[in-house]
């Protein structure tokens, strides 16, 4: 599903960097090891999104523990896998593997408890997990997820040779795997050429951010280097209308992620994301008596 598309749009005054945030690194599950680029201060600054993570090694013991049985409640997961195979299960049910280049979207809603285990002993591990947060009519909605081959990811050619894969949004004129309403968030994988140059309108009112996990990229008018492994969020301005990047001496893949903010009230704790101290202490409530994932 290659669409190689012939005017790009112009994006006229494009975003500066704001900030540079390299993310923690951490682990979580079973002593899997990770890299959480998206921190719980920054969820204010870039609503709706809550967390990213960053995970890649070729080290087993990094990653063979997996994600045993846990709960979540109140907003979405998406899980890229850009190299290795997990399996994923559910108490909706749902039951799949993800390999690479293939997408999960988890909507967590009312709760769900699942498991993520790696199906391979060795080799490369690569991906990335996000949550989007759901409005707060949302919340107690019901689970569902989706597994998306990476054959189903739309992918858009520019003339320069830039490659995006269209998770979700839309990027010159080719729409995304998966669309959300009220956070309309924009996932886009961009693989850059050496050199090439890559822009992608944005709504002035969304949040955005891209992180660099192969190569280094210039962003903006200011052409600001941002470094591999490393998040760039870009500065909002109601007279901004997108982002631009170009690759440097080598080839880069770039996440570019934006949304629409919610500005409603979060409360999390742990895997559980409510707007009310009240709400997390009936989470707990319902957790304990067996009420989520039923
Ligand atoms: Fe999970």
């Amino acid at each position: 599903m290659t669409t190689i598309i012939e005017r790009p749009r112009q994006v006229l005054a494009p975003r500066a960097v704001e900030r540079l945030v390299r993310g923690q690194a951490t682990s979580d599950g079973a002593g899997v090891k990770l890299t959480r680029v998206l921190t719980q201060p920054l969820q204010r600054r870039l609503d709706p999104f809550l967390m990213l993570d960053a995970f890649k090694s070729d080290n087993p013991g990094d990653y063979i523990g997996g994600f045993p049985d846990h709960p979540h409640r109140g907003f979405e997961t998406i899980t890229y896998m850009i190299a290795g195979r997990m399996r994923h299960r559910d108490s909706t049910g749902g039951e799949g593997v993800l390999e690479n280049g293939g997408v999960q979207w988890m909507v967590a809603g009312r709760g769900v408890i699942h498991s993520e285990l790696p199906e391979q002993e060795d080799g490369l591990m690569e991906g990335f997990q996000l949550w989007l947060n759901l409005p707060a009519q949302d919340k107690m909605t019901a689970p569902w997820y989706r597994d998306i081959p990476t054959g189903a990811i739309p992918e858009v050619t520019t003339p320069e040779g830039v490659t995006v894969r269209v998770v979700a949004g839309e990027s010159h004129g080719v729409a995304g795997v998966q669309q959300r309403p009220v956070t309309e968030p924009l996932y886009l994988d961009v693989h850059l050429p050496a050199g090439s140059r890559f822009e992608q309108p944005i709504p002035a009112g969304h949040n955005a951010f891209v992180y660099v996990y192969r190569g280094e990229v210039a962003v903006g008018a200011e052409a600001e280097r941002v470094p591999e492994r490393t998040m760039a969020i870009l500065a909002n301005g109601a007279d901004r209308d997108g982002v631009t990047l170009q690759a440097c001496t080598a080839p880069a893949r770039v996440l570019l992620i934006a949304g629409a903010p919610l500005k409603e009230p979060i409360a999390q704790y742990g895997p559980f994301v409510m707007n009310t101290a009240d709400q997390i202490q009936q989470t707990l409530a319902d957790y304990q008596a067996g009420r989520i994932g039923r």
